[in-house]
């Protein structure tokens, strides 16, 4: 047999083993060690509905409704965006301190805006998990607040109810002039579990609700210990987490602060014991992270917050997350906040746009693809990787189907130097004779801004009302498969899809 026919044999899964290994090896250098079948390790069923959406309570009108009072379209095409690419829906959370601290009066006849509930409808395909306060002590109030949302929004329509947003800072956030008239102040675990479930039982007695379990629980900021007790039990569908990485910088701050991997992954395997614990004992209440932002900074710092940088963050947040077992992740937005994705209409002299962090989603959703809830994500080892470049294997129906890698070493052309870049090669399971390869990137590196950043080619804008524009950057490789092994060059502050094609 000549040379050159001998590499592709081993695709013809014909060959008996003791023959295969008198072959000659392939030059693969296996950087990443690719199993063919799922390996043990990684997460269980990826939920289709995972890249989720918040809003706290104060934003939620102008991100639903356009200045002009119709709803709002641009915000419907960037959301559309997102979860047609795994076929899922849009389950929006609307929350935060300001549904918490604010009042319910049920009396109020004239809204000074319109009422949030009935903007849902802007969004017919989507869920709602309905934040009702547990700061107040007049659980009555909480009760018609919930009555009223859950009859606005339509009872089939209702994800959740959450109790309370980040009760672990009561009494904490040292600003007493924010809380309602009376106050619950510092819970502890008895306290907290003690208030839930009275809230949730009056709620229970009171509001027509879905059948089955409607609460969700914690909802901390950074509470990581587990209140056993009666919560986890019949009523509660979700456990939730919120999670900020930092809660300050600037663009001197983007490497150590959003770019670093260690940083990510460290924090986020806090919540390994609560996920494994729900895992084993109670399998059917997801742990998701229902409030998510990159930084809390209070300057509004774009440069940190808003470029390139921050959305290879939020790439290797999700996909780290999504291999630990976090269900799903609510991406919070508040008008003119750093992390936001857009800023859905015109405000304070600044034109309606989509930012940066936009692009991590139709990222990260295309790498779980549209499968039916039939993906698994496993965090791959880089052989010989010192620090920062990370990768993640995507499983559907049980065999590899894609591999992203996050190189998330800072570069920004700073020095006029050339992009340095990391190689990586690894076997392909059988039947593999081609890869594609996406990427999302800007050729001005981690500090660019959203319109320089293309994502498989394409740019989201206002211009284009938020629906995809292709093209933009003809950037998508399709690379050759030889002697079994591929290999891939990914330039620092850059992420890929590398799609295994049969
Ligand atoms: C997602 O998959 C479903 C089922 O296979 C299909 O009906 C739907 O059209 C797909 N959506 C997209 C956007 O491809
Ligand atoms: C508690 O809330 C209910 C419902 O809003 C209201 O009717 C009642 O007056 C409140 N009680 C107090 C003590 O404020
Ligand atoms: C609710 O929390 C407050 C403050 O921690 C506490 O005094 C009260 O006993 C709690 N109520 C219940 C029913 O646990
Ligand atoms: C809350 O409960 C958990 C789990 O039982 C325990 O580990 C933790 O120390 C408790 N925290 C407080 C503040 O009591
Ligand atoms: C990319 O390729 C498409 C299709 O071949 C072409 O229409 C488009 O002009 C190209 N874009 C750029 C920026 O070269």
């Amino acid at each position: 047999m000549a040379p050159t026919q001998l590499r592709y044999l081993p695709f013809l899964g014909l060959i008996p083993s003791t023959l295969a290994t008198v072959l000659p090896r392939a030059s693969c250098s296996n950087s990443i060690t690719l199993p063919g079948e799922v390996p043990e390790g990684a997460s269980q069923n990826v939920d289709p509905n995972f890249p989720g959406f918040a809003f706290e309570q104060a934003s939620w009108v102008p991100y639903a409704q356009s200045n002009s009072g119709k709803p709002n379209e641009f915000s419907k095409n960037l959301m559309n965006a997102i979860t047609c690419r795994t076929g899922g829906k849009p389950i929006i959370r609307l929350g935060g301190t300001s549904a918490d601290y604010a009042k319910y009066l049920p009396k109020q006849k004239e809204a000074a805006i319109p009422r949030a509930e009935d903007l849902t409808k802007n969004f017919p395909d989507a869920s709602y998990i309905v934040q009702v306060p547990l700061a107040t002590t007049n659980v009555s109030e909480t009760v018609e607040w919930a009555k009223a949302a859950v009859q606005r929004i339509g009872k089939d329509k209702i994800q959740a109810i959450e109790v309370g947003n980040e009760a672990d800072l009561y009494g904490k956030l040292g600003n007493s002039k924010l809380g309602p008239p009376e106050f619950q102040g510092v819970m502890t675990n008895e306290t907290y579990v003690g208030n839930f479930t009275k809230y949730a039982e009056e709620i229970l007695k009171n509001v027509e609700l879905p059948s089955g379990p409607i609460f969700q629980a914690l909802d901390t900021s950074a509470h990581l210990s587990r209140p056993d007790g009666y919560i986890f039990d019949k009523i509660v569908n979700t456990v939730a987490h919120h999670y900020y990485q930092t809660s300050g910088g600037g663009a001197p701050e983007l490497g150590p602060g959003l770019m670093t991997h260690s940083k990510i992954s460290s924090r986020l395997d806090l919540y390994k014991p609560f996920i494994e614990y729900l895992q084993k004992s109670h399998p059917t209440i997801p742990f998701t992270i229902s409030e998510v932002g990159n930084s809390l900074n209070k300057g509004h710092n774009y440069d940190y917050q808003a470029v390139l940088g921050s959305a290879l963050w939020q790439v290797d947040f999700q996909l780290y997350g999504l291999s630990i077992g976090i269900k799903r992740f609510n991406w919070q937005q508040i008008m003119h906040a750093g992390y936001d994705m857009w800023l859905p209409v015109e405000s304070a002299g600044t034109k309606p746009k989509v930012f940066s962090n936009f692009y991590a989603q139709p990222f990260v959703a295309d790498f779980i693809g549209n499968t039916s809830g039939k993906t698994r994500v496993v965090y791959l080892p880089i052989e010989g990787s010192k620090d920062n470049v990370v990768a993640y294997a995507a499983y559907v129906g049980g065999s590899a189907a894609r591999v992203a890698i996050v190189n998330l070493n800072l570069w920004d052309g700073g020095n006029g130097g050339e992009r340095p870049s990391t190689k990586i090669s690894f076997k392909v399971p059988g039947g593999v004779d081609g890869v594609e390869v996406v990427k999302l990137s800007s050729p001005k590196g981690a500090r660019a801004s959203a319109d320089s950043i293309t994502y498989a080619g394409s740019q989201w804008t206002y211009e284009s009302f938020g629906k995809e524009v292709k093209n933009v950057r003809n950037d998508t490789e399709i690379l050759e498969v030889k002697e079994g092994c591929v290999n891939v060059e990914v330039k620092n502050s850059k992420t890929v899809i590398i799609r295994l094609k049969k």
